[in-house]
């Protein structure tokens, strides 16, 4: 297999806005890339389906045992003669993670136990919970301890996802496999019965990664200092480029996350639409058709497909719309590739149609007490780089609030809340797409583009340990691009001594 580091190399030389096309081109593949990303030789590898887990129930408690640690993986099986396995890390395994499963209204806990060689975090991304459990960069589990997180599961139903969150090696350590997804179910919702619901077999998780090889088939992810961070030339999907999936019913649910660390997508068939349900935060309120769903790093999109006996698809990524950035070809914005084939049976059990009403939500924007103003430049947001022992926003809880996040870049950013799910009100001034109208925690923010965000901050109160708020490309995150918020309770003041004296920058 051909690696086209071509662009790496382009970037160095100074070379941006010189050259845009023909970087690659591997020979027999099925579509022609006109990218920095390769094309498997052939889509007959099937789809890795990761665990599901559903905890041990004890009391009215569902526990969770999480082990992070170090492994071997193939990437490319069946890709040519000589690709080695690289080293890598995952949950409960070489690579990834168990898919976790728990009710609204459960108790969970889960401990996590850290078997790396070095110290982690593990962040329950989307996800309505104490500051203390959150797992972000102030909840650090040294290499061989454990660390455990207890919260009630009170949101909707939707597929969030847990990944590390040390400050300043997230990239890392999640570049490296430590990635899985948490689906919240609600077993009283009518609406569940009725999509397509069996896991693994026509509901189906899609983790969608990007990532490079040396020689000697282990991972790099030193790429010469990119901008926008690391965006590798393979394509993986649950951890195998050149997937495929056997279809057995009418219609599939793909639960689609991006756990890239720099890449966004554009994901769609050639030739017909998908129909979208949910968002990062649960159902939309009915489907909507799409051509395309852009997907940047941590967003999810749950998607159906409905095929014909015999028939064939393929996930297509095709060249993303990432705004009016400068150089398109040195982020992104120029490539298009496979990243599944979907192969249907000759005999496939009946689906029935979606139902046309999926959710009923929605925040008063009228109620916002708060505006916000957040400008995302560099490693800054509004002029200061990430600092551990820094509180820069205090929320009182029970608060509603209108967030503007805006890139002042000319390259990509996105923006990401920890603790809520926020509704996307406008964008540069106007509707979002039908694609945003769901509740979201992470947006991609075009070049110049003014984002509004409504939220609610409910039930959790600590003056003392912050959430965070960030550019979830993880490179931007490590190097500053990261500020942290606390909720207080009505006339609380932050309380930074907790954290104060804790490392400021990188490590
Ligand atoms: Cu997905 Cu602050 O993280
Ligand atoms: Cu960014």
């Amino acid at each position: 297999m051909i690696r086209p580091v071509t662009r790496r190399q382009l970037l160095r030389a100074g070379g941006a806005g010189a050259v845009g096309v023909g970087l690659a081109g591997v020979a027999g593949c099925s579509t022609l890339s006109t990218s920095g990303v390769s094309t498997p030789q052939s889509f007959e590898v099937p789809l890795p389906i990761p665990p599901v887990e559903h905890g041990r129930m004890t009391g009215g408690l569902r526990t969770f045992a999480l082990r992070a640690q170090e492994g071997t993986w193939q990437f490319r099986p069946g890709q040519g003669p000589s690709t080695p396995p690289a080293s890598t890390w995952g949950f409960n395994g070489p690579y990834g993670g168990p898919t976790l499963r728990a009710n609204v209204g459960d108790r969970v806990a889960i401990e996590v136990r850290n078997d790396l060689p070095e110290s982690t975090t593990t962040h329950w991304h989307g996800m309505h919970l104490p500051a203390e459990m959150d797992g972000g960069p102030h909840q650090m589990i040294a290499a061989g301890d454990m660390w455990r997180a207890e919260w009630r599961i009170d949101q909707a139903p939707c597929s969030l996802w847990y990944h590390p969150h040390p400050h300043g090696r997230t990239e890392r350590h999640v570049y490296r496999g430590l990635a899985g997804m948490f689906w919240l179910d609600d077993p009283e919702d009518p609406v569940a019965e009725q999509l397509p619901h069996t896991y693994g077999v026509d509901d189906i998780p899609v983790v969608i990664a990007d990532k490079s090889f040396d020689d000697s088939g282990e991972l790099i992810i030193d790429d010469g200092g990119n901008e926008v961070g690391f965006l590798g030339d393979l394509v993986t999907a649950n951890g195998v480029a050149g997937a495929r999936f056997d279809v057995t019913s009418e219609l599939v649910r793909l639960r689609i996350l991006n756990a890239s660390t720099a890449r966004t997508y554009s994901l769609g068939l050639a030739d017909r639409q998908v129909q979208m349900i949910a968002s990062d935060g649960g159902m939309l309120r009915a489907p909507v058709r799409l051509d395309r769903v852009r997907l940047s790093p941590a967003e999810r999109a749950e998607i159906l497909v409905r095929m014909e006996p015999g028939e064939e698809l393929m996930l297509h990524s095709f060249e993303p719309d990432l705004g009016d950035v400068a150089v398109p070809f040195a982020v992104g914005a120029n490539d298009s590739f496979d990243v599944l084939r979907l192969v249907a049976d000759q005999t496939l059990s009946p689906s029935s149609a979606a139902p046309k009403q999926l959710a009923e939500f929605g925040l008063d924007p009228g109620g916002a007490a708060v505006r916000r103003e957040f400008r995302l430049a560099g490693r800054q947001i509004n002029g200061r780089r990430m600092d551990m022992s820094r509180i820069d926003t205090t929320v009182t809880v029970d608060t509603t609030e209108i967030w503007t996040a805006i890139n002042d870049d000319v390259f990509p950013h996105n923006f990401h809340v920890h603790d809520v799910q926020f509704e996307v009100l406008s964008v540069d001034g106007a509707e979002p797409g039908p694609e945003l109208r769901g509740r979201k925690d992470t947006v991609y923010l075009e070049p110049g583009k003014p984002v509004e965000l409504l939220m609610r901050f409910t039930d959790y109160t600590d003056a003392q340990i912050p959430y965070m708020y960030h550019c979830h490309l993880l490179r931007h995150e490590d190097e500053g691009l990261m500020a942290q918020f606390v909720v207080v309770a009505p006339g609380e003041e932050a309380d930074p001594s907790m954290i104060a004296g804790q490392a400021h920058g990188r490590h």
